[in-house]
């Protein structure tokens, strides 16, 4: 693992073809002899049909190991998959975790993987789009999302579960996620980003500005994956 974190590196943003993306999920769907648990993190977790498997990249691990947890206090994951960036921020300290997911078979993986881990008494789900199945006074000293970060156009079919954990048709989900954070953070709480130099940094930060927010790289890590060197960035908006 290469932090490059403080150095003044151009931001890059890569193209990577739907169709390319298309066939990874492809790969990761062919599954019957998908395993229904992997190991992340020292750790084993229960993955189930249909649910982003947490190991398809390094960004779940690298993301999990980055996120600044607010120990002792409440954070939202949305977007939470298998559960393992959520259970992961209870085990290091957070007193109060709200995981969400679009996806009910991402809500129902991640509750199993609640139960296995035992924090269950810290940890809860939702089935949501966006903040929507929150209460309006629900608060968090911490917001996280690790984004489906490939870029197509709006429009575009999410013909799978899959699809919609790693497209975002015209950034509409990050867009929805900035706005939406503000009425969800305490004084001084975080919102922050999960992503990778394969997404669209320039389209990022505009939404951003449109926001009135700007984006600040917290933290970058390389890592050497499959086919090529993948960087993954945590990023922190902040009001300008
Ligand atoms: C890149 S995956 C990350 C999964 C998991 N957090 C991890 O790190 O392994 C993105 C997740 O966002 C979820 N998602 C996409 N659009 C969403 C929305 N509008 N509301 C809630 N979750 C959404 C997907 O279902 C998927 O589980």
């Amino acid at each position: 693992m290469t932090h490059t974190s403080g150095e003044v590196v151009e931001t890059m943003t890569v193209e990577e073809s739907p169709e390319t993306v298309a066939q990874v999920l492809q790969h990761a769907l062919v599954g019957e002899d998908l395993p229904d648990s992997f190991t992340l993190l020292g750790q084993e977790w229960s993955l189930h049909r249909g649910v982003f498997p947490s190991t398809l990249s390094a960004a779940t691990e690298v993301l999990a190991s980055m996120v600044p947890y607010p120990k002792g206090g409440s954070l939202l994951e949305v977007g939470c998959g298998t559960g393992v960036i959520s259970v992961t921020a209870a085990l290091e300290g957070c007193a109060s975790v709200t995981a969400l997911d679009i996806n009910e078979k991402a809500v129902a993986n991640t509750a199993a993987n609640i139960e296995r881990h035992g924090v269950g008494d810290r940890v809860r789900v939702l089935h949501s789009d966006m903040y929507e199945a929150l209460e309006p006074t629900d608060r968090f000293d911490a917001i996280f999302w690790n984004v489906p970060w490939t870029y197509v156009e709006d429009g575009f079919p999410l013909s799978t579960d899959l699809h919609s954990a790693v497209f975002d048709p015209g950034y509409q989900g990050q867009s929805r996620y900035i706005a939406g954070a503000h009425a969800h953070l305490t004084d001084g709480g975080r919102l922050l980003i999960g992503t990778a130099d394969l997404g669209d940094r320039a389209r990022l930060d505009s939404i951003a500005e449109k926001a009135g927010m700007r984006v600040d790289m917290l933290d970058r890590v390389r890592r050497i994956e499959e086919v090529r060197v993948m960087e993954y960035h945590l990023l922190e908006l902040h009001a300008k």
